[in-house]
């Protein structure tokens, strides 16, 4: 009996500010792949007031990594619905190499094969820029910024129309800590899938329209598109 093609699972990541989002919400336009961002989750989970936004809240303002026993159930659960797609992008998950070792359990129970990690390699002062002028829609979870992506008219998204804000997370002290814990804990990740051999490491120094056809072309070359 012919066997079924196993799911496939990418994962985008990098320092904070390094296009992920950006290039995940282009890559979703045009993949059958669920989208799961732990970022987006936990922003809407804040903005409802439930009790995972509760306690996220304080983590996240100030910069810092929501704990592991928080996080690694929320995944788990949103793997176990990708059911319906032919796998899924995940993007800012995992950021510790015990949320990458989860992901592995996860992916064999739910015979997904982690397939790529698309790695985003971005100086610092690229980084610094992005994030001070980042401007996201509260509306529609759009992102922009007011130099290098601007939206049509000034501080208004493009697609809904919504007046648009600064993250919490984006003044200068919460971007300090943020890029520690990448330092401290998220960079061990790097290593953990170049030692599986499915790191493809990208320059996210780039401008987006550079970039992004490289990303989709690492996508691509296992017939993913
Ligand atoms: P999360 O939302 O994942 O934040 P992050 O990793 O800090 O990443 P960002 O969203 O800031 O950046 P991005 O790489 O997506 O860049 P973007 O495309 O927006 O997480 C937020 C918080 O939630 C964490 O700090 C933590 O507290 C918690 N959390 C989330 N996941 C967790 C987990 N797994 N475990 C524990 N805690 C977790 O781009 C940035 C800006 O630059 C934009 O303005 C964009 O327009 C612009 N831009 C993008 N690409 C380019 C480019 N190539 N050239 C020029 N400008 C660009």
């Amino acid at each position: 009996m012919a066997e079924h093609p196993k799911r496939k699972g990418i994962i985008i990541f990098g320092p904070p500010g390094a296009g992920k989002g950006t290039h995940a919400s282009r890559l979703v336009e045009k993949l059958e792949l669920a989208y799961i961002a732990t970022g987006d989750i936990l922003r809407e989970a804040v903005a409802k007031g439930t009790p995972l936004g509760v306690e996220a809240a304080g983590y996240m303002n100030r910069g810092e990594l929501v704990p592991d026993e928080v996080m690694i159930p929320i995944v788990e659960e949103r793997l176990a619905q990708v059911n319906d797609k032919k796998g899924f992008l995940l993007d800012g998950f995992p950021r510790t190499v015990r949320q990458a070792a989860m992901l592995d359990d996860a992916a064999r129970r739910n015979a997904i094969e982690i397939d790529k990690a698309i790695y985003l390699k971005t100086s610092k002062d690229a980084i610094v820029q992005r994030l001070s002028g980042r401007r996201i829609c509260p509306g529609c979870g759009a992102t922009y910024h007011v130099a290098n992506i601007p939206p049509k008219v000034e501080g208004v998204c493009d697609k809904c129309g919504t007046p648009l804000v600064q993250r919490e997370d984006d003044r200068e002290a919460a971007i300090a800590t943020r890029l520690a814990e990448y330092d401290k804990q998220t960079a061990e990740v790097i290593r953990y899938y170049r030692e599986k051999g499915i790191l493809a490491e990208v320059n996210g120094d780039l401008p987006v329209e550079a970039s992004h056809p490289i990303i989709v072309k690492i996508i691509s070359e296992g017939g993913r598109l």
